[in-house]
């Protein structure tokens, strides 16, 4: 069957483009890279694009007039492309509703947290000034309100005590890789439709299965024990 063409966007280091990378190059997986594209000229992610012989493309917004001309830009350079999905990466620009209404359910993001808390950038240093025991991230569709969509997909991890932003951050880091490519192969197979405005839950996580902090089930002598617990 023909694989889906994506444009994966990008404005720096790529991390989660060498996930999708990694991804596609499995012969099961049913989307492929038409297009890596950056704002910016210098974005390291190009040149893992580069190293894998992708396609790639600057569509610097600083060239353009107004955001307006930069997204007109945006627009033909994905459809000369044949781009079907965009997935955006780390691609730092908000876009304007004329966008996200011309691209609608056709656009997918990743974000460093469980949204809708966090939204917006420094996601680890708040979570933690928050006091936060669980962090993650976030998989939605883009609408044009900052990191706000329907959610396809979340990853959790633990909020450590000796964490900063440095190693919380790689710790969710290491989940986005896992989340972006199985939430994009939710959309390219039809399985994450828009209804009302959510994406209808699949999966077979039970509902016994709890994250817990403090544990319920590993407590030392000085963890504040749960009632129920011997
Ligand atoms: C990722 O952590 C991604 O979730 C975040 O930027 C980083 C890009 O890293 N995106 C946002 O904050 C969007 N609001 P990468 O270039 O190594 O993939």
């Amino acid at each position: 069957m023909a694989k889906t063409k994506i444009a994966v966007l990008i404005s720096g280091r790529g991390s989660n483009l060498q996930a999708l990378i990694d991804a596609c190059k499995n012969e099961e997986y049913p989307a492929e890279i038409a297009l890596v594209l950056s704002n910016k000229a210098d974005a390291a992610g190009l040149e893992r694009a580069a190293d894998a012989g992708l396609e790639t493309l600057v569509v610097d917004h600083k060239a353009y007039e107004d955001r307006e001309a930069f997204e007109a830009g945006l627009d033909k350079a994905l459809k000369n492309a044949g781009i079907q999905i965009v997935c955006l990466a780390g691609f730092m620009r908000i876009l304007t509703p004329w966008f996200v209404d011309r691209w609608r359910d056709r656009v997918i993001n990743i974000h460093p947290s469980l949204l809708p808390a966090f939204k917006g950038v420094h996601t680890h240093e708040r979570a933690l000034e928050a006091g936060v025991r669980i962090h993650g991230c976030t998989v939605h569709y883009v609408r044009s309100e900052m990191d706000a969509g329907p959610i396809i997909g979340q990853a959790a991890v633990p909020v450590l005590k000796d964490d900063d932003a440095s190693t919380l951050g790689a710790r969710v880091l290491e989940a986005e890789h896992r989340l972006y490519p199985a939430c994009l192969r939710l959309v390219v197979e039809g399985k994450a439709r828009v209804a009302s405005e959510h994406v209808p839950m699949r999966g077979s996580v039970e509902a016994g299965q709890r994250l817990f902090n403090p544990s319920p089930f590993r407590s030392t002598q000085n963890d504040v024990k749960p009632d129920n617990a011997a």
